[in-house]
């Protein structure tokens, strides 16, 4: 079943061109140049918040579309993960849209959190991998991923399929709220339909990668940086690295280093920084410079254009394609993918099974 792959999780990375492609096409209308979401009888434009609720990987898939959301549709997201969101006591006003997102669509926490939203009388859309899960059964929006099973129980090509459903989401609530011209909107559709064929760009480094995991697999810690969009994708690579390898990693927003973290700075700690070329491009890199400044072992991950202007001196280059700011975060998913899996690869541990850990989380 793994083909001429190592684990499930190496091929499961390989995949997610066809995956997301498989994705978008029930999302979008190339030749119209329209997002079209199967939103039934729930009126987009009557949104006037949303909520998003998810744990671990899919998390960070929210956190991705928040920024999105705002952005494009100028309408307010409150995230929270699913074990907080249940107990905090949230104030909801009716009518709101609550916005759960889960490979699975059984964790546990993130289902107690929908059943809490439909008590507070939120409309409720899912974003699911597993069509027939209960979360999928409860939601009046049901908003499925094709990503095809994933038995890796660290999550890689779930999340991008994520992503692509939250983009196009994102771009229709825009659509319902005037936010969004045809121009724009074709604009969207374009650069989401780019995104398989730069993922393949991307898995194309998969060489350079390994090549380099030898420098990250005796770290005791490591750091992830992003801005913006990218930043949820600093937490996604931490996560990856932490799950499959068991290196302590944490990722940041750029911005926040130095508010403490940066005292953890030295050259045994190395630093990923993701830093696609765009508007935030200048800021993500004074911050590693300041990193640098101490001592900061820097891998940087970004394009050519990226990589000629900030590059030098760091212990090692990751180049991407370049590609619009709106779909770097699906890109910038396979460079942290592939580095925890070729730092898991040699230091030997379980892949595919890592210790302590479930793929489906069915208990609080
Ligand atoms: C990480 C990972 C987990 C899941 C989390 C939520 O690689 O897979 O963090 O994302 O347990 O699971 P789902 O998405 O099934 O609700």
């Amino acid at each position: 079943e793994k083909g001429n792959y190592a684990h499930y999780m190496q091929k499961e990375i390989f995949e997610q061109p066809i995956a997301v492609a498989q994705t978008l096409q029930s999302y979008v209308r190339p030749f119209e140049g329209e997002v079209a979401l199967p939103t039934g009888d729930l009126d987009l434009a009557t949104v006037g918040r949303v909520t998003i609720v998810a744990c671990g990987t899919s998390f960070y898939a929210g956190m991705v579309a928040k920024y999105w959301i705002e952005q494009f549709a100028r309408v307010p997201v409150d995230i929270d993960v699913a074990s907080e969101f249940r107990y905090r006591q949230p104030v909801l006003e009716p009518g709101g849209l609550a916005l759960f997102i889960s490979q699975s669509g059984e964790t546990a926490d993130t289902l107690a959190a929908l059943r809490h939203a439909r008590s507070e009388q939120q409309r409720i859309a899912v974003v699911v991998n597993v069509p027939t899960s209960s979360m999928a059964r409860e939601a009046d929006l049901l908003l499925p991923t094709y990503a095809g099973p994933e038995i890796g129980v660290a999550s890689t090509k779930a999340f991008t399929c994520q992503l692509a459903v939250l983009a196009a989401l994102s771009a229709n609530l825009a659509r319902a709220k005037g936010r969004l011209s045809r121009e724009e909107e074709q604009e969207i559709v374009q650069h989401l339909q780019e995104a398989p064929a730069a993922l393949n760009a991307a898995l194309g480094h998969d060489d350079d990668i390994a090549s380099m995991a030898h420098l990250i697999a005796p770290a005791r810690d490591v750091l992830y940086l992003g801005r913006g969009p990218d930043y949820p994708l600093a937490l996604e690579g931490a996560l990856k690295l932490k799950e499959i390898s068991y290196i302590h990693a944490e990722g940041y927003a750029a911005g926040e280093m130095k508010h403490g973290p940066i005292a953890l700075i030295d050259e045994a700690v190395p630093v990923i920084v993701l830093a696609p070329s765009g508007p935030l491009f200048e800021k993500t890199v004074s911050n590693m410079q300041e990193v640098r400044a101490r001592g900061g072992k820097i891998v940087l991950i970004s394009d050519a254009k990226g990589l000629e202007d900030a590059g030098e001196g760091c212990i090692a280059t990751i180049e991407m394609p370049e590609v619009h700011p709106l779909i770097a975060p699906l890109v910038y998913a396979v460079p942290v993918q592939l580095l925890a899996y070729h730092v898991a690869v040699t230091k030997g541990t379980d892949v595919d099974q890592p210790r302590n850990l479930a793929k489906s989380v069915t208990v609080e």
